[in-house]
């Protein structure tokens, strides 16, 4: 941790979660908690939580269990990491941070990759002066005959790499940087022998972070050669299958829907002719997390793939992965022509808005190109299409939505409509509810591997901790029977230690022991514990469980001692202990 618990714990109390968020996400209050629709996950229903009593400072929803403390929140829907989500709070607070306490690890880590982050901004500046001087004359000239105008060159901040094999790497040694360094920087090819420069005689685009941080290079030839692109390794500050080229302009658009293209060019292209909500995924596959980052800042996406077999085919990848975000689709038609650069050079803009204005619902796409697999005039093919279609409608949850498309489509590639119709009722209703939307027919999810512990007793854990964090005095009233070395080692042992002292102390911070995870997925759990909404206050039953929970978790964790303990004083101790354990006199006060 790179700030002192004490520091994050100030920052907390001082930030307003429910403030916050609400910048965010529209809450409403039920009871002392505020309730809106879960900006993590796709709903109608509102089951996302937000409380601010009793020291909880929390979110957390009920459908896709994601929750945690304030800084959690930032960093999941902003992507922020740890310290810059609990920098915006300080400031925002008018708290000034202390110098941070790096572990020497974090800190060799962090300051790593700020010396890559300046490395690829060196990189990228040298890039772009040489792309205006002389020795950039073809590469400027390139750009030129693809109709870039100086502007775009200079937004995208486009570049040129030359054709001295080490030309990059001088120019940054003699700022500095180590060879150690440089290597980290997949810029360069380092050996004893032989130094040189990835990129060589290319056009370069830069890829930038949604903060305007170069991150990666694309590289392209000019003219014809192997390979067209070439993309700069992953490195400590580059995740391929998290980033999309032009996110960082596009996140900026007022609109609801952004446009998802294939290429740099069609980027470049699309927002030179005003189009400045196109991204384009790196030349791979588009992954979930980039689906989850699309979602971050629109709510729907308009497909602009290539109109080639492979562009199409990628779409029908696509769509479910977006859909599955909770995100709308929409595919445009570019026909006749390859791309959407293309289309702009020829037709213009005006056509594309056309088209983009026309752009066909992603299941219609789907559906379309569907049928170019099944030979419709057989009775074979067409009872598989039959099904397919039904399927796929069937994952419709708006019935009017549902009827609409079914009309649509069954006159389309004329189907009997009352076919078509009763088995998707028949789907509709015999699916399972929950399961997600694929383009292939999905698996049964794989058996969960069986745990040892007895039944339930990782659910008593979380109800202690739960009932302890509401009622700190209840502890004492068991006699300190429990302590924190009989929770299950790792985060429920965690979170116990942290709650104890905490009502040693006499102050609880539950957003504190939030916060003393740093990794999101710790974080989550433990809001998933504290979770508001499953405490009733003056509720006898609720004590009650309370008190079994502690009695099962001492139980267990006497017996685990009972099984190690070669000590038979000792043994008979623990044994005497178990016996009086059931009679657990404050079962009754
Ligand atoms: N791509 C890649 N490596 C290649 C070819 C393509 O990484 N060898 C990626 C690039 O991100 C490229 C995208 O795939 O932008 C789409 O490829 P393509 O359609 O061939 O390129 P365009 O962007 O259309 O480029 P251009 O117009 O310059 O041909
Ligand atoms: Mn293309």
């Amino acid at each position: 941790m790179l700030y002192p618990q004490e520091t994050i714990e100030q920052v907390l109390e001082a930030s307003n979660i429910v403030d916050i968020i609400s910048e965010y996400v529209k809450l409403n209050k039920k009871g002392s908690t505020y309730f809106g629709l879960c900006p993590f996950h796709n709903e109608k229903t509102p089951s996302f939580s937000v409380s601010d009593s009793n020291g909880r400072k929390m979110f957390y929803c009920f459908g896709c269990h994601t929750g945690g403390n304030v800084i959690t929140f930032l960093m999941k829907y902003e992507n922020y990491t740890y310290t810059e989500a609990l920098k915006v709070l300080a400031d925002r607070a008018g708290i000034t941070l202390p110098k941070p306490e790096y572990s020497r690890e974090d800190s060799e880590k962090a300051r790593r990759r700020e010396q890559i982050l300046e490395v690829y901004k060196e990189a990228a500046v040298y890039y772009y002066h040489l792309l205006k001087s002389p020795r950039g004359q073809q590469a400027y000239q390139y750009l030129k005959n693809r109709q870039l105008s100086d502007e775009t060159i200079l937004k995208f901040g486009l570049g040129y790499s030359d054709k001295y094999r080490d030309d990059l790497y001088r120019y940054v040694k003699s700022k500095g940087y180590t060879d150690e360094v440089l290597k980290e920087t997949g810029l360069f090819s380092i050996r004893e022998t032989d130094v040189h420069d990835y990129f060589w005689n290319r056009v370069m685009f830069p890829i930038m972070d949604t903060r305007n941080k170069v991150i990666a290079f694309g590289g392209r030839v000019m003219g014809e050669g192997e390979p067209k692109y070439l993309n700069s390794p992953e490195t400590a500050i580059f995740e391929k299958r998290k980033t999309l080229f032009g996110l960082n302009t596009a996140k900026k658009h007022k609109g609801n829907e952004l446009i998802l293209c294939e290429g740099y060019m069609d980027v470049i292209s699309l927002h030179q002719a005003g189009f400045t909500n196109a991204v384009a995924s790196l030349g791979t596959a588009l992954t979930p997390s980039h689906a989850a980052v699309l979602k971050r800042y629109t709510s729907g996406v308009v497909l602009s793939y290539d109109s080639d077999g492979a562009g199409r085919n990628a779409a029908v990848r696509a769509i479910p992965i977006l859909k599955n975000a909770g995100l709308s689709v929409r595919v445009i038609r570019l026909d006749p022509y390859k791309d959407p650069d293309e289309l702009i050079k020829a037709e213009g803009t005006d056509s594309y808005r056309k088209r983009l204005k026309e752009a066909r619902n992603g299941l219609l796409f789907e559906i379309d190109v569907l049928s170019e697999s099944f030979d419709l005039t057989d009775p074979e093919g067409q009872t598989a299409f039959y099904h397919e279609t039904a399927r796929r409608l069937s994952y419709l949850e708006d019935e009017i939505e549902r009827e609409n498309y079914l009309k649509t489509i069954a006159s389309q590639f004329r189907l009997d409509q009352k076919l078509l119709k009763d088995r998707t009722i028949r789907l509709v209703l015999n699916r399972d509810s929950g399961r997600t939307y694929s383009s292939v027919p999905t698996q049964p999810p794989a058996r969960r591997p069986e745990k040892k512990e007895p039944a339930g007793l990782l659910e008593s854990q979380k109800t202690v901790l739960a009932y302890l964090a509401e009622h700190p005095g209840f502890l004492e009233k068991t006699g300190n029977i429990l302590s924190p070395e009989d929770f299950t080692p790792g985060l429920y042992r965690d979170a116990a230690e942290l709650l104890f002292a905490q009502i040693r102390q006499g102050c609880i911070s539950i957003s504190g022991i939030i916060g003393s995870f740093s990794d999101e997925e710790s974080q989550e759990q433990a809001a998933d514990i504290f979770r508001p909404g499953q405490l009733h206050d003056d509720d006898g039953e609720y004590r009650k469980l309370a008190a079994d929970s502690i009695i099962l978790i001492r139980q267990h964790s006497l017996e685990q001692q009972m099984e190690k303990e070669q000590d038979v004083g000792r043994l008979l101790e623990l044994k005497k202990e178990q016996e009086n354990l059931r009679k657990c006199p404050f079962l009754f006060d």
